[in-house]
């Protein structure tokens, strides 16, 4: 079945799940791990759930259905997922909630045997590749009382139409491609989001159209790897038609820029392997493209780098983003790393240390290296002990943190325009929004700047946010 049409039969799943709730008002629960592609995966689910008549609460115990949305791509994600398994199986005795798992970790094979051995209450299974039908399938457990299972190995097809409830109503993100050919040797990704497929130029661009009309303001762009989007159907000779000229990455750039409404794009995350220089010269010339750039690190040593399976060296990093620097007026990075990475020696994560010195990034998120059952990574015999490895990390941070403070102090006396979000989470009489360089500012003003860009005066900075003055 081709995938309208298999979009078309889950619309009819919908409606007939949309019959059986007639005359009540299910609730359900979703919790999702991971990163933003997942959560724009949840945006989907919740979208078809509230199609089929569900509501959303926050609480578990009126829920009359829970929603996992998994991650595999650390393990803490794992144990999280565990201990909530075990707190609502006494739901499942009490009241019989259906409960259902998907999402990235369903894709591995010993952690799905796991569920079926230790956690037999779970109705239903399903992995990256079957997010679509999951109105059939939620049909077929309520009709049939039978447990399911939908994880297909293959790459899964881009179905395009599904429903989808947004997070909030001013930013939203847009999935531009799935996938990744990368194969870093620590990452998981590449084994259970399949191989790189692009959605086509008319379907993003239709979306972001139609966001726009909604009253949304800044897009995100999301992909494992931004950088080659239509790179596989280049390469595959795949027909991808002709929207306003896009073939690459740049002119999708280029593109979105030009529609109206529309005040800021985002993307994450590029390789910087692939960082070419159409894509510099279109975040340069497109106006409404933030100036932060996240471009993944990993570590700062060649050695370590080629044994990621990165494709680059310390040099060519530093390269990058000297050209980068002087192309793009007033860009900031952001960045990932690793620390611990099987084999890694005190020097060569010095390196690591010294690349975060040299380009004073605005944000570096840190991660503890975690063995992934699959992954090159995981069969190196040189694992660094746990100790080691969180030593690593504590002195990383500590720079990461001093270099923070240094480079939020230069805000300070500054104007900044800033996308109002909403309210401050903290503190109800104070409105908070986000700089083109994603800093968060705290400010006191009226309600109607929410969704609009203002001009704040920055007053003081306080690590993980900026206070600002109209
Ligand atoms: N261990 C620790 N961090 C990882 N990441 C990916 N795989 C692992 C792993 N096995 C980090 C990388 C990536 C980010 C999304 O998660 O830094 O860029
Ligand atoms: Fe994982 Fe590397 Fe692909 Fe990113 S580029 S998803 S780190 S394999």
């Amino acid at each position: 079945m081709d995938t309208a049409n298999e979009v078309k039969l889950q619309e009819q799943y919908i409606e007939k799940v949309k019959k059986i709730n007639q005359n009540k008002i299910p609730k359900y629960t979703i919790l999702t791990m991971g990163c933003q592609l997942n959560e724009n995966d949840s945006e989907k689910l919740c979208g078809m759930l509230e199609n089929m008549g569900y509501i959303q609460t926050q609480d578990s115990k009126e829920a009359d259905l829970a929603l996992f949305n998994t991650c595999c791509v650390r393990e803490n994600a794992e144990d999280k997922l565990f201990g909530k398994l075990g707190e609502l199986k006494r739901l499942k005795e009490e009241r019989g909630i259906i409960i259902a798992i998907g999402g990235c970790m369903m894709q591995e094979k010993h952690i799905t045997d796991k569920i079926k051995q230790s956690y037999p209450f779970v109705d239903i299974l399903f992995g990256t590749h079957t997010l679509h039908k999951f109105p059939e399938n939620l049909y077929k457990t309520i009709e049939e009382k039978k447990k399911l299972e939908d994880i297909i190995d293959i790459n899964g097809e881009i179905y395009e139409g599904l429903p989808i409830k947004r997070e909030g109503n001013i930013k939203a993100s847009v999935t531009i491609m799935n996938g990744c050919n990368n194969f870093c040797s620590y990452c998981i990704v590449p084994y259970v989001r399949g191989r790189e497929r692009s959605r086509m130029p008319k379907d993003i661009i239709y979306e972001i159209e139609d966001l726009a009309k909604q009253g949304y303001q800044e897009i995100t762009l999301l992909g494992q790897n931004v950088n080659s989007y239509l790179r596989a159907e280049h390469e595959k000779g795949i027909n991808f038609g002709d929207k306003e000229g896009i073939h690459s990455f740049a002119t999708l750039l280029k593109a979105i820029n030009k529609i109206d409404g529309i005040k800021r794009i985002r993307f994450v995350s590029p390789h910087p392997k692939d960082f070419t220089e159409d894509v510099i010269e279109a975040i340069a010339s497109c106006n409404k493209v933030c100036k932060l750039v996240h471009l993944p690190l990993q570590s700062g040593n060649s050695k370590v780098l080629k044994e990621m399976n990165r494709k680059y060296t310390k040099e060519q990093y530093l390269a990058l983003v000297k050209q980068m620097k002087e192309k793009i007026p007033n860009l900031t990075l952001s960045t990932d790393i690793i620390v611990g990475f099987p084999g890694e020696t005190e020097k060569e994560f010095e390196d690591t240390l010294d690349v975060v010195r040299q380009v004073k990034f605005e944000q570096v998120y840190m991660f503890i290296y975690s063995r992934r059952v699959g992954t090159p990574g995981d069969k190196m015999e040189n694992q660094i002990p746990e100790e080691q490895k969180h030593k690593r990390f504590d002195r990383l941070k500590a720079l990461v943190e001093s270099q923070m403070q240094e480079n939020n102090q230069k805000y300070v006396g500054t104007v900044q325009k800033v996308l109002v979000e909403g309210e401050s989470k903290n503190n109800k009489d104070l409105l908070t929004g986000r700089t083109d360089s994603n800093k968060v500012v705290i400010f006191e003003g009226s309600e109607d700047l929410i969704g609009k860009i203002i001009d704040l005066k920055i007053i003081s900075e306080h690590m993980w946010y900026l206070k600002g003055e109209m």
